[in-house]
């Protein structure tokens, strides 16, 4: 290709400094039973940049009060750096306006609250929830008990061999008893990426809301909720470098504002009196009581966080090594990955030929190797794949091709022990 003028004045393409950005995580300095700690569990939780740390405790040093409530100057202080916080979740996620971003502490109290509130109001006797096969409990079970309440059913939604959602046959499963579709932006337990933008624009061809767990999204790739569409999309901090007890429920305004509060105490009412009480405005009307401040404001820091990276570079790169770990592990006989759709991010299950997953994570883990055995809260899938459970290893874009060298070499070892 002959090199033109606008080419060769272009910046060379961003690399990924990964040893700088490790350096940015206190945890990963640390050893393991001997071994530098090989931090592979980020599906479950991944670790909190010095930035982020420093937040919230200068937060509890310098600013702690209840928000909302007092006109003293650290009331007002925090009360600011709280809603900060959410003004930075609205722009990371492209919502429309700010107030549509609620404070939960996380997905699986998100998902409650939608499935709660919304199910209260719009589903009733012979309705139908799609939930796909692929799904996190937290995100079958609040729709299993508001069905049941209600004298409604959930449907699943199939997946294939890969472990990708077989898009016809949800189509096919769309009619107008269909009141919520409930879906996955990324499976915790196989990494497909589901199409939400494409779901979402059939569902509502039907007039149904769909309901994002966006909690192994957020962290891997950038999002835009209403380049998605979607009509709920609901994460944790936690596992996009923020503290634990922060999450949020993004709702269209429409639904927020018909939808019924789902706990009720102080913080959320207009008046309230034995005669009847009335209720706040949207996000207020679904935060009662004193929300989890610092977490909120920590989670306000992971953004800052996230934004201060080049985030587009890192998801290329925990792509890169989600590539070359599959390479590897796929190499080593008797390993079985479990989960190959075409799209996939940050996740790597798979199974050791007669060998217990949870010995996998045992044995892996005297390498000072974090990774995850169990059925990752997700049976449908378990089942699906005819395991009891699996070995998985999780990226964030501070592991490196060592890192992936190591593992191969912990799960050859595995073999080895077993043999
Ligand atoms: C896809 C998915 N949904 C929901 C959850 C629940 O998140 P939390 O435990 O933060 O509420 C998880 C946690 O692993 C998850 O991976």
């Amino acid at each position: 290709m002959i090199a033109t003028e606008k080419m060769i004045n272009e910046p060379a393409p961003a690399t990924w400094d990964v040893a700088r950005i490790r350096e940015e995580f206190p945890v990963l300095g640390q050893t393991v039973n001997g071994r530098p700690l090989v931090y592979l569990d980020n599906a479950a939780s991944s670790q909190v940049p010095r930035v982020v740390i420093e937040r919230g405790s200068r937060y509890l040093q310098e600013e702690h009060s209840n928000i909302h409530r007092g006109v003293h100057y650290l009331s007002q202080h925090a009360t600011t750096a709280y809603e900060a916080a959410r003004e930075k979740i609205k722009r990371f996620i492209n919502a429309p306006d700010v107030k549509e971003c609620i404070f939960v502490r996380g997905t699986t109290e998100g998902i409650n609250l939608v499935a709660q509130s919304y199910g209260r109001k719009f589903i009733g006797e012979g309705d139908e929830i799609l939930v796909s096969q692929m799904e996190h409990h937290s995100n079958i079970l609040p729709w299993q008990m508001i069905a049941e309440e209600k004298g409604a059913v959930t449907r699943m939604i199939p997946m294939n061999e890969r472990g990708e959602l077989i898009i016809d046959e949800y189509e096919n499963m769309l009619n107008e008893r269909t009141k919520m579709v409930a879906v996955a932006h990324v499976s915790n337990s196989l990494g497909t990426v589901n199409p939400i933008k494409e779901m979402t624009a059939t569902a509502h061809k039907f007039g149904v809301p769909v309901c994002v767990d966006a909690a192994q999204s957020v962290p891997h790739f950038p999002v835009d909720v209403q380049d998605l569409d979607c009509d709920f999309f609901v994460f944790s901090g936690h596992k996009m470098f923020g503290p634990t007890g922060s999450g949020v429920v993004y709702g269209k305004r429409k639904w927020l504002d018909a939808m019924p509060p789902y706990q009720t105490g102080g913080g959320m009412i207009r008046t309230v009196s034995f005669e009847g009480s009335t209720f706040a405005p949207i996000p207020e009307k679904f935060e009662a009581g004193t929300p989890a401040i610092a977490a909120g404001i920590g989670l306000g820091a992971a953004v800052d966080y996230i934004n201060s990276i080049d985030f587009e570079a890192a998801a290329a790169y925990e792509h890169e090594l989600l590539d070359y770990a599959t390479e590897r592990l796929a190499a080593i006989p008797g390993v079985r990955i479990i989960g190959t759709a075409a799209k996939k991010a940050s996740v790597l299950s798979f199974t050791v030929e007669n060998v217990h997953p949870h010995d996998i994570g045992t044995i892996v883990d005297q390498s000072g190797i974090a990774v995850r055995a169990g059925h990752h809260c997700a049976q449908p899938v378990m089942q699906f794949f005819d395991v009891p459970a699996t070995a998985r290893a999780s990226f964030a874009f501070y592991n490196t091709r060592e890192e992936v060298d190591k593992l191969a070499d912990a799960v050859q070892k595995v073999i080895e022990v077993f043999a």
